[in-house]
């Protein structure tokens, strides 16, 4: 039984596989709408999520399966006191796979060892987000037509953004990547993020100036400043609008720029810029549905 807890825990065959799947589906979906009768998603969210869950249940119903679970931890037995253990335990004798969300880093993983079926972590705490990474890695193979061969820009929160930690994990396992990590001070990329990106040998540049790289960038992942991280609310107020994306900052970028962001979105994008061909992350989101779709597959055995 596989899980899938970190985006390491797949190989990049394996991801691969998972996107050819995918772009099958985006192509022949009626193919697709009865490979999972019978079976059930449990999605267990202790988190707030629109995309993340609402597309885990559109990709089952959508594979002819069925979901159940829960979108808050104040409507489960945990309010009170149940332990999450305790909960998969349970859990698992209701569903065939479940895809969780929980705000402390680690909990998917204790989850797991408890788990009668195939765990999926759904984002935890300021960790992982591994399948918005393999809807990242779909977007780029769609949008850009490589995964290789790409300078990406990560710009925003990139001490909580989950999502920025996974897609780097995932992007230094293809060739000639460069990151431009553009933050501020206080939301500069972690020290072990750092470490795992020394240790990779990758070629990447700390900046806090969004336009000062903008015009070698192939991608440029925006990310919002992550408010349900942080001890103090004045620090976030200070800090929440620190990169607004417009059309002026835009004007030295590539023709073929891929602008991506995991959304939600606050402030960080200006809407003026959602009508150029270049704004992806609308498109991404979709995209986000046919890969779990392909995952879902993958984590019942399903051909
Ligand atoms: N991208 C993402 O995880 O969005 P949600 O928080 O809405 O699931």
């Amino acid at each position: 039984m596989k899980h899938l807890i970190d985006i390491k825990d797949f190989s990049v065959e394996e991801i691969n596989d998972l996107i050819k799947v995918a772009k099958n589906i985006i192509k022949s979906p009626d193919k697709y709408s009865h490979k999972c009768d019978g079976k059930i998603l449990a999605t267990l969210f202790f988190e707030p999520s629109t995309r993340t869950r609402l597309s885990f249940e559109s990709a089952m119903l959508r594979l002819g399966g069925n979901v159940l679970g829960f979108s808050e931890a104040s409507s489960s037995s945990v309010s009170k006191g149940e332990s999450v253990a305790d909960t998969i335990h349970v859990v698992g004798g209701y569903s065939d796979v479940i895809a969780m969300r929980h705000p402390k880093e680690g909990a998917p993983f204790v989850a797991s060892v408890k788990s009668s079926v195939p765990i999926i972590n759904a984002g935890d705490g300021g960790h992982n987000h591994p399948t918005q990474t393999l809807t990242d890695l779909l977007t780029i193979s769609q949008e850009k037509g490589r995964l290789d061969n790409l300078t990406i820009g990560l710009c925003g929160d990139l001490k909580f953004g989950r999502t920025v930690h996974s897609l780097i994990n995932a992007m230094l396992r293809y060739k000639n990547i460069k990151f431009v990590l553009i933050s501020p001070d206080e939301l500069k990329l972690p020290e072990y993020m750092i470490k795992v990106l020394e240790s990779s040998g990758v070629e990447y540049i700390e900046t806090n100036d969004i336009e000062e790289y903008m015009g070698d960038l192939d991608i440029l992942y925006m990310t919002r400043v992550q408010k349900e991280r942080f001890f103090n609310e004045q620090d976030y107020i200070r800090l929440k609008d620190y990169y607004i994306l417009n059309l002026d900052k835009l004007k030295n970028a590539k023709k073929d720029l891929c602008i991506m962001h995991p959304l939600p979105r606050v402030n960080e994008i200006s809407t003026d810029v959602d009508d150029d061909p270049r704004a992806a992350y609308f498109r991404q989101a979709e995209y986000g549905v046919y890969i779990r779709m392909a995952l879902i597959m993958y984590m019942l055995g399903v051909k």
